[in-house]
């Protein structure tokens, strides 16, 4: 093959490559954002109500938190309604000080302001201590649910610290920072109920 006909090829079949990467990238990118809000629905699920009509991984609101809580500087937060009434909501919690690195978390309110449930999203705690806060690791994560968002409470502490709430055994850091991140979270919960439910809708990134 003479030179000039060996760089065509060349050429081409670089490009072909090019052509194949790119929508192997597209496809890629399209399967990673539909896992990741499916993950989100079933996670949604479980610390919402079952009666409602919306699709609350749809009707998210971004919080604005300047320089809030482990690099944070806006927080989504989901709202369930039925017939446009409020049927519940979930609120991102992030707490800064986990034993290795900051937690994010989930805390879903139902309508009666009662905790259904508090689920992690993100954490990087040591496998066999902290990450018991995983609900696919330990059930501890549970005890939160029927909890009254109410005034706030000296039982919203672990037993060493005066509270009612057991601690995981050999993880007092990350059990403590988690507390004190849901009852942070409930706290702001109480205070803007209504305007949460009312704040506009922003679109999925
Ligand atoms: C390698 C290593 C990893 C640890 N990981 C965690 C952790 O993920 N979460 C945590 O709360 N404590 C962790 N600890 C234990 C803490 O140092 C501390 O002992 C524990 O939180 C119990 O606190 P207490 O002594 O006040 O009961 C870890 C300790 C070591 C040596």
């Amino acid at each position: 093959m003479n030179p000039g006909r060996a760089l065509t090829v060349l050429v081409v079949v670089a490009m072909l490559a090019a052509l194949l990467l790119a929508a192997l990238d597209a496809t890629t990118r399209d399967r990673i954002a539909r896992n990741q809000a499916q993950q989100l629905m079933a996670t949604l699920q479980a610390v919402l109500p079952t009666d409602y009509d919306n699709e609350p991984h749809l009707d998210r609101a971004m919080i604005a938190v300047p320089d809030g809580p482990g690099g944070a500087d806006a927080l989504p937060v989901y709202r369930a309604r039925l017939g446009d009434e409020p049927a519940g909501l979930v609120l991102t919690a992030v707490a800064p000080d986990g034993y290795v690195d900051a937690i994010r978390l989930l805390v879903g309110v139902g309508a009666d302001d009662r905790v259904v449930g508090v689920r992690v999203i993100a954490h990087t705690e040591t496998p066999g201590l902290g990450d018991g806060i995983d609900a696919a690791r330990s059930d501890w994560i549970l005890a939160f649910a029927g909890r009254e968002a109410g005034a706030a409470d000296p039982a919203w502490a672990l037993r060493r610290d005066g509270g009612d709430f057991d601690q995981l055994s050999g993880a007092t850091v990350t059990s403590r920072a988690v507390l004190n991140a849901v009852r942070r979270t409930l706290d702001y919960y109480r205070m803007n109920r209504e305007a949460l439910y009312a704040l506009p809708s922003v679109d999925m990134d």
